[in-house]
């Protein structure tokens, strides 16, 4: 199966200011664009041939896993934002991170605190295990919360690409920009899976 790169789900200009569409513009059609370039020729005539991404990100290791896992994410993280996002969660997730972490505010500076202390390349997490527990969970590079058998809820990337163009180093007001636009309504569509999202 050859994998393609999925479309923004909103036009790139359509984050800004927060978010320029210079920054989606070389972050997806650039960054993106490349890891799913790199998978489908590491992928040509190999194992995985009808695997869903998920699926490979699930399994591979190496440089499959890397690309894979990288499609994955970035195809993930578009959707965990969009215009006019921010504010809280309601229903089941709402109650679920009360219940977990206390507060949404609580949920906010844990996730926010793991963003800013993650050494170098990666993503932060919110994943739910098999018994419906919500975590904050650090990757570093290409990692996901997939390979350790736990359901993806929402992401942030801080790779520094994900944030350089707009804030420099000021990676704190880039975690900032990332809960006004975040999509809970996506966070909630997550929570109510059995298996991954599958772009
Ligand atoms: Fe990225």
């Amino acid at each position: 199966m050859t994998h393609r790169l999925p479309d923004l789900p909103y036009p790139a200009d359509a984050l800004e200011p927060r978010m320029s569409s210079e920054t989606l513009s070389l972050h997806h059609g650039k960054h993106h664009a490349t890891y799913v370039e790199k998978l489908n020729a590491l992928i040509e005539g190999a194992a995985f041939g009808d695997a869903t991404l998920s699926d490979i990100v699930a399994q591979a290791h190496g440089g499959i896993f890397n690309n894979a896992a990288q499609a994955w994410n970035h195809a993930f993280f578009w959707n965990c934002l969009r215009p006019d996002g921010g504010g809280d969660p309601r229903g089941d997730l709402a109650a679920a991170i009360d219940r977990d972490f206390g507060s949404t505010e609580a949920l906010r500076q844990e996730f926010s605190s793991q963003l800013m202390t993650l050494f170098g390349s990666g993503w932060v997490w919110l994943a739910k295990d098999s018994d419906g527990k919500l975590s904050v969970e650090s990757c570093g590079n290409a990692g996901n919360p997939i390979t350790d058998g736990k359901l993806p809820i929402l992401t942030c990337d801080i790779w520094e690409h994900a944030y350089y163009v707009d804030y420099r180093n000021q990676k704190k007001d880039y975690i900032d920009a990332f809960w006004h636009l975040v999509n809970w309504d996506f966070a909630a569509e997550n929570f109510d899976r059995d298996a991954p999202f599958e772009p």
